[in-house]
This record gives C-alpha cells, structure tokens and sequence, in this order.
C-alpha cells in the first residue's frame, strides 16, 4: 500500500493585499449577493467572473420553491458568462456570501462540488486556469486554479 498526499496551496490574504482588478472583482462580487433571490436559505451567495479582455460577469442564488430546480451563484454567473461570450476565457472567480444575520460570512465561503466540477469544466474549455478567490470577513482564500480546488476529478479525459 502506498499512501498519497494531495495538498492545496492556498494563500490567505487581507483584502487590502489584493491587486486593484482583484479589489474589484470582490466589490462586484459582495454587491451581487444584494442580487441573490434565496427566500428559503436566506444564504446570499454572490459570484464574480473575470473574463480575459477584463469584463466582469456577477451571478447570484436563484432558489426555487421545487428546490433541486434552483442553482448556485457560481455556476449562475459561469453559465451566463460562457453563454454569453464564449469566445472569452475565464481568468479568475470571486465568491462571496451573506448568511441569514445579513453579515458576509466570517469564514471564506466554500463552493459546493457541482461548481467546483463546472469551473474545472470551464479551465479545460479554454485551457486556462482560473485564479479561486473565496471571501469572509476574516481573510480571503487565493486558489491558484479550480482544478487544484477538485483534486482527482472526472474529466473528458476518461470519455
Ligand atoms: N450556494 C451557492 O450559491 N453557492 C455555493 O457554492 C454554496 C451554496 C447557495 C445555494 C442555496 O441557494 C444556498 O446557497 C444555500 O445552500
């Protein structure tokens, strides 16, 4: 038996140690969970997507009273922004959360394994990684790539 260590390198930063497009793409993200429609979780999920020509795309959760017809912030904003520009590759994703006080989160907020598989889907799309910024009130996860935030994934390699 040989054991396996699979470990993520994860940066924890203030948000005044982010760069200027980073700062920003947060501020979009915290303004998009004033956007989220979530009457049942009230967990205010908002996410931003920064495309490579420096367009932003947020998305928010959109809940459902019929509650798997529902979907997450994340792959709100991925889908509508490969949807709407699919030429344009996804560099990086900032995600940030309300919970039901109305205060972001303390923690960074982790996404769910559905997004974290459609972001790996969208890295392989346009081979580019896209840089993983998780927010909370304490710090901010920096996540080199989705990939290494969903090790030993499923991928079109194995079709
Ligand atoms: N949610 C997201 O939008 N993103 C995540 O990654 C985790 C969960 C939403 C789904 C649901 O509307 C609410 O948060 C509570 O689960």
């Amino acid at each position: 038996m040989k054991e396996l260590n699979i470990n993520i390198p994860v940066e924890f930063k203030q948000e005044s140690e982010l760069d200027e497009q980073e700062q920003q793409l947060l501020a979009q993200a915290k303004e998009a969970t004033q956007r989220s429609y979530s009457p049942y979780s009230h967990f205010s999920v908002g996410a931003a997507v920064l495309l490579d020509d420096g367009t932003i795309v947020c998305g928010s959760n959109q809940e459902n009273s019929a509650f798997p017809s529902g979907l997450c912030a994340e792959r709100t904003a991925l889908f509508y922004a490969n949807s709407r520009y699919p030429e344009r590759s996804v560099k990086a994703l900032c995600i940030a959360a309300r919970d039901t006080s109305g205060r972001f989160t303390q923690r960074p907020v982790a996404p769910c394994g559905s997004c974290r598989q459609v972001m790996v889907e969208t890295e392989y799309r346009f081979k580019q990684d896209i840089r993983i910024l998780l927010y909370g009130l304490e710090g901010i996860y920096c996540i080199r790539s989705a990939r290494e935030m969903l090790p030993v994934h499923f991928d079109g390699s194995f079709l």
